[in-house]
């Protein structure tokens, strides 16, 4: 049987290598399975969370559907649509925050690290924000989760959430439970400038990723200053917990060629860090060039783009619609 795949991404800006390793090369594998049933979504109702300025946020929007595209999902076996379209999402976002606890929200630490010191002046919705993801997936009745490491413990509230519902209304079964596809490898791409953080959108040096928009000289250099320890490459994959930097570049090089790291490691061992990074840079290229020349060309098509978008949120309104009708029904409405 194939599977029901959801997932999401915020349009952010700045879809980086780890957005690409952790999450949108699985996607585009799950949707190559002709039985799975696919749906992407490009979470607008999320990226709020934090200030966005509108333009930006609309430019954003049709970024992330060019990159889903560029990367290599097929727009007409998956339905592609963006999360403020289908209204939904905020209905059963609502309806699930009466059944969620606010116990299970303060143990989410993404929100603790994204709200940082001064939690009083986070916004509510960012607090919420593993709700409005529940509703996402519950909505589409999603056997699979396709995210990265970091997304796991919302995963598992989810998972919560849909028990607690069937169990209260005693409707055994109508929200399906998920399973989250988290890659065994690779799942947690780290920063260029320091082996132990996340590579990610928010940090304020660009030098710290490799966006899907920058070309090939800024690979060259991005790579070329990533840094580096004093020693050669390890012999063995235990050296490498002592050496995130080392490790985290090798795990790049050995998910961009679909290999173990064992073999990374065979094949680097006591050579000098130039002469890896040479191999690395070339890989890079060699990867993400053709993404991000396809980006930049899907970009400059607003109208394909928007008729993505468009065919994409009319399928998934007909799903969810449904979906929520029915939760309301079971709710008393
Ligand atoms: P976001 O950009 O936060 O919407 O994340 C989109 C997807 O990329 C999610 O599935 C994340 O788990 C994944 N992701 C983000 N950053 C990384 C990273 N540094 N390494 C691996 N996966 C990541
Ligand atoms: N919270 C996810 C992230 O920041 C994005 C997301 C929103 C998502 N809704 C989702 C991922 C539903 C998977 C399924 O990466």
């Amino acid at each position: 049987m194939g599977k029901k795949i959801f997932s999401g991404v915020q349009p952010t800006g700045n879809l980086h290598l780890g957005n690409y390793l952790g999450a949108i090369k699985n996607f585009v594998d799950l949707n190559n399975e002709p039985a799975n049933e696919c749906v992407f979504c490009v979470v607008d109702l999320h990226a709020i969370t934090v200030n966005q300025d509108p333009q930006e946020l609309r430019n954003n929007i049709r970024e992330t559907v060019a990159t889903f595209i560029a990367c290599g999902i097929n727009p007409e076996k998956s339905i592609i649509f963006n999360q403020s379209a289908v209204p939904a999402h905020s209905e059963a976002a609502w309806l699930l925050s009466c059944v969620a606890r606010m116990g299970w929200l303060n143990r989410m630490t993404q929100f603790k690290e994204k709200a940082g010191k001064d939690k009083e002046k986070a916004s509510i919705g960012l607090y919420s924000y593993p709700i409005l993801m529940a509703a996402d997936i519950l909505l589409y009745d999603t056997t699979h989760v396709p995210v990265g490491q970091d997304q796991k413990q919302h995963l598992e509230l989810c998972r919560d959430i849909a028990q607690k519902f069937n169990n209260d209304y005693g409707v055994d079964d109508f929200l399906k439970i998920p399973e989250p596809l988290i890659q065994k490898q690779f799942s947690r791409i780290m920063s260029l400038k320091d082996g132990t953080k996340k590579m990610s959108k928010s940090e304020l040096s660009d030098l710290s990723r490799i966006n899907l928009t920058d070309d090939k000289d800024l690979i060259v250099n991005k790579i070329k200053k990533a840094k580096t320890d004093p020693l050669p490459l390890p012999s063995n994959t235990d050296e490498l917990m002592k050496r995130p930097e080392a490790r985290n570049l090798l795990e790049i090089y050995s998910s961009l060629k679909n290999s173990s790291l064992d073999n990374s490691v065979g094949e680097f061992k006591g050579k000098k860090f130039s002469d890896f990074k040479d191999k690395l840079t070339q890989l890079l290229v060699e990867k993400i060039n053709p993404i991000t020349l396809e980006i930049k060309k899907l970009v400059n098509d607003k109208g394909f783009l928007d008729k993505i978008l468009l065919e994409g949120h009319k399928k998934a309104n007909n799903i969810a619609s449904k979906k929520i009708k029915k939760m309301q029904e079971i709710i008393g409405f």
